[in-house]
């Protein structure tokens, strides 16, 4: 009886004093500032909760020493060309990702892969009960538009298949085969405003829970079946703006709007 009163006491003293030092040490944490990284804010940009807003500084290239507990990241309105290799790995847990408004021409293969980047973390995982992917009410969105894009292959998005929103919009890209082979989870893309004249079968097939598609001003002429066939969930369509040649190949169309 002895022993096991000691063995309690012992285990009691162990858990309490193990479990006071990272509380109180993190509640000093979060008290002490409004951010919850004061100290790792990259210089050019400011930080607010788990937000780092790096826009409209005139960076030419991303600050080395970007933080890991940052969600939501800014980098809208800059002069960014390339995202080189190994630039993201740092951003462990963001959801939202705006380079929009930048010159990027470059985006070196597999840069978001091999990160955690716009995947679903610890925390959404072990709070969330599964849902079907379509209806999954957490947001991942990288937002690419107003660009100079213009090849981009099978590796470039790779490591994004929790990413939920992605615009391309405003862009040079031509090729669509295979860009989005890693997006299975993608429900809204906007590729409005690119030069991408042919869509082919192959183009968007993997795209099996996108929902809304904006293809707007991109210069197709001719959109096939398939094309469209290929993505069940699909039910917002936009294809405005852009010369379409007709023949009977294209009859479909009218009866599908
Ligand atoms: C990107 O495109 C814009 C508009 O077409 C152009 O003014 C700018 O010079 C381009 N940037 C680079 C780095 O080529
Ligand atoms: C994509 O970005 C463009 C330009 O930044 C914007 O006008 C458009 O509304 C965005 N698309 C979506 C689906 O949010
Ligand atoms: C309609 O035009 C497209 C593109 O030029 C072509 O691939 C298709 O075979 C044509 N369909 C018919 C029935 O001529």
């Amino acid at each position: 009886m002895v022993v096991v009163v000691v063995v309690v006491v012992v285990v009691t003293t162990i858990s309490s004093s193990s479990s006071s030092s990272p509380s109180s040490s993190s509640s000093s944490f979060f008290s002490s500032s409004s951010s919850i990284f004061d100290d790792n804010c990259p210089r050019v940009c400011s930080c607010f909760a788990a937000t780092v807003d790096c826009s409209n500084r005139q960076m030419t290239e991303l600050p080395r020493d970007l933080p890991r507990v940052a969600t939501r990241v800014n980098f809208a309105g800059n002069q960014l060309i390339v995202l080189a290799s190994g630039s993201m790995t740092s951003l462990r847990n963001v959801v939202s990702l705006d380079l929009r408004r930048n010159e990027l021409e470059v985006v070196a293969d597999g840069v978001f892969e091999g990160c955690p980047i716009l995947q679903v973390n610890a925390h959404f995982t072990t709070t969330l009960p599964p849902l079907p992917p379509s209806t999954n009410p957490i947001k991942q969105i990288l937002d690419m538009s107003h660009n100079n894009l213009t090849n981009l292959n099978e590796f470039t998005f790779r490591g994004l298949e929790t990413l939920t929103d992605f615009n391309l919009s405003n862009n040079l890209v031509g090729k669509m085969d295979g860009v989005f082979s890693s997006l299975v989870e993608l429900s809204r893309l906007d590729i409005s405003q690119n030069r991408i004249r042919v869509l082919t079968q192959f183009s968007l097939r993997d795209l099996v829970n996108l929902r809304e598609l904006d293809m707007s001003e991109t210069n197709l002429k001719y959109l096939s079946l398939n094309v469209v066939e290929s993505m069940p969930n699909l039910f917002h369509l936009k294809i405005s703006s852009n010369d379409w040649y007709c023949n009977s190949s294209m009859l479909w169309l009218k009866a599908w709007l």
